[in-house]
């Protein structure tokens, strides 16, 4: 466990891109792991200042995104096929035909089923060689709520009330937030080779302080990453207040 912390979020972000950017030049084709969310978007403007230097290529890796809402159609401009389009594939020159989404359209069979299709996937690509993370104020990683199961794998899960308020900002009404949303297990983000996590601002600093110093349990889902052997969070001052 790495722990770097930096003045702003855009210096952490410029150290998550580094270190992503060398763990991807070891690999031909690598395979990455996105996130979407404010926290992670100073990382992926610092990896497009990269691909713009000539520092590094994301033309040929594939792609895997955590989660995707249940019920909005991709098109709409919040849902997570958007973003990761908007905040990903544009600015770092992925070719959109190598990056995969959840699919949270259709039944509820055709979710279920896209969710038990999209774990094989990632295991028949061989894993994600390098997961962005952020984190959600009740220690969710993905939309691995507080209860997930360390050994979860992709699968349709409940939004606790709070993140749906969290993330009313960004529809009409909280009305309009979707209830439910597909994402990887925790035992699938696990599985990743390597893992980043950034964090900014006061509102995650009591998040970051549970995972990195409570005790490892499914009350913050983000405390299993200490379980893992190969992980970095990247702190601005005010996400790492409390530690
Ligand atoms: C969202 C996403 C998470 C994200 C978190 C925090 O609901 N599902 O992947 O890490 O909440 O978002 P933000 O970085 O915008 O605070």
């Amino acid at each position: 466990m790495k722990i770097v912390i930096q003045h702003s979020p855009s210096d952490a972000g410029r150290v998550a891109a580094r270190q992503i950017a060398s763990t991807l030049r070891l690999q031909q084709n690598g395979i990455i792991g996105l996130a979407t969310g404010s926290s992670p978007q100073p990382l992926y403007e610092a990896l497009a200042a990269l691909v713009r230097a000539g520092e590094v290529s994301f033309a040929s890796t594939r792609g895997f995104a955590l989660d995707e809402y249940v019920g909005i159609d991709p098109d709409h401009p919040e849902s997570y096929h958007s973003i990761i389009a908007r905040d990903a594939i544009a600015p770092l020159g992925m070719d959109p035909r190598l990056v995969r989404v959840p699919s949270g359209s259709g039944s509820v069979e055709e979710v279920d089923e896209a969710a038990v299709e999209y774990e094989a996937a990632i295991r028949e690509a061989g894993g994600v060689d390098v997961q962005i993370l952020g984190i959600g104020a009740n220690g969710h990683i993905g939309f691995n709520e507080p209860g997930s199961a360390a050994d979860s794998v992709t699968r349709r899960v409940d939004l606790a009330p709070e993140t749906i308020a969290a993330n009313s900002r960004f529809f009409p009404s909280v009305a309009d937030v979707p209830t439910q949303a597909v994402s990887q297990g925790l035992g699938t983000i696990l599985s990743a080779r390597a893992i980043v996590l950034v964090a900014n601002g006061s509102e995650k600093a009591q998040a970051v302080r549970d995972a990195l110093e409570g005790p490892i349990e499914a009350s913050c889902p983000a405390s299993f990453l200490r379980e893992h052997d190969d992980v970095t969070f990247c702190l601005d001052e005010q996400a790492a207040a409390l530690l």
